[in-house]
């Protein structure tokens, strides 16, 4: 299960909110509205509100601070979650990050797309020297062997660079200045399963080691979590995301889901009419 679906499980069945949802329409199904592209590269300190028209606080509250955004779990059922309200058609996102330490806390940064593509960065709370990577194409969780486990001392004291470089071909994880794992098209399902769609960016930090949880996800998550110990918190400091297209939307043609189906919309430039 991807890490949206299950908090947006999560949430809908403790009735938190009517509908978190991780997709409005998807676009392998109907027709949906076209995707607002960034088109462009950027790079946002997060040391004051982000809160506006680029980025969307979709649950809980964020504290914008001097040092960066903290993401925090004070008391159960509080999982903060900031959303790009645009997307990126393959790009880099670099997210400078301190994870929350802490059992059955998740830490994430996700790339996502409207037919549930999904690119991640997931930390467990219970391994501060640890940052994992996964994939998932269309959804598809039907195969076990897409995640990776990566070492970084001190993830939870020090601001490390996690980026993602992605385009057509290949999909990167970078922490700081190593390349530690690399996914190519072909070895994702002969690429039907490799991200390939528009994507936005979310950031959130979730109680997925709750005692309410399943047991399989409380283990996954490192434990369950101990509310009284906290609070939790994860920081970044700063994000820096490139989009590899420069446009005003992103449309989907048909319902392959695939990247060639993307139809990339311009900007439009008006020019006098010429002279008769
Ligand atoms: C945030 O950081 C930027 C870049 O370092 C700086 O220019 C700006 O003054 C800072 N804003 C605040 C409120 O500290
Ligand atoms: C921001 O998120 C809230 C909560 O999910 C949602 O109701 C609202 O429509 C979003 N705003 C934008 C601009 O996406
Ligand atoms: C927000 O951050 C400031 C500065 O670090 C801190 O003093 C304050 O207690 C924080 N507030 C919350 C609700 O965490
Ligand atoms: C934490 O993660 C590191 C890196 O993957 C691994 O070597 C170590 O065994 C893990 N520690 C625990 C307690 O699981
Ligand atoms: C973050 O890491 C990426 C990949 O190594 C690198 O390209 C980028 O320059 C780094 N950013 C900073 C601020 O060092």
């Amino acid at each position: 299960m991807s890490f949206f679906y299950l908090l947006a499980f999560w949430l809908a069945s403790l009735s938190l909110v009517s509908a978190q949802t991780w997709t409005d329409c998807n676009p392998l199904k109907e027709d949906c509205p076209n995707d607002p592209a960034l088109g462009s590269e950027h790079l946002w300190t997060f040391n004051e509100t982000m809160n506006g028209k680029l980025w969307n606080t979709t649950n809980g509250e964020i504290n914008w601070t001097e040092d960066g955004a903290e993401f925090t779990i004070e008391k159960k059922l509080e999982s903060p979650t900031l959303q790009s309200t645009f997307y990126i058609f393959f790009g880099v996102v670099e997210t400078h990050l301190k994870m929350a330490k802490g059992n059955g806390i998740v830490s994430s940064v996700v790339l996502q797309s409207d037919d549930l593509d999904e690119i991640d960065w997931e930390w467990i709370g219970s391994n501060n020297t640890e940052v994992q990577s996964n994939y998932f194409g269309k959804g598809d969780d039907s195969t076990f062997d897409r995640g990776g486990y990566h070492y970084v001392p001190n993830a939870d004291t020090e601001f490390h660079n996690y980026t993602t470089y992605w385009d057509q071909d290949k999909l990167e994880w970078w922490v700081d200045d190593e390349l530690v794992r690399t996914l190519k098209y072909s070895e994702a399902k002969d690429g039907s399963r490799y991200p390939q769609t528009p994507s936005n960016i979310r950031f959130g930090i979730w109680p997925a080691g709750d005692g309410d949880n399943d047991e399989g996800v409380i283990a996954w998550a490192g434990g369950e979590v101990d509310y009284d110990a906290g609070p939790y918190t994860m920081v970044i400091e700063s994000v820096r995301v490139q989009d590899f297209h420069s446009g005003k939307e992103y449309e989907y043609k048909d319902n392959s889901g695939s990247w060639e189906s993307i139809n990339v919309i311009k900007y439009v430039i008006c020019h006098m009419a010429p002279p008769a």
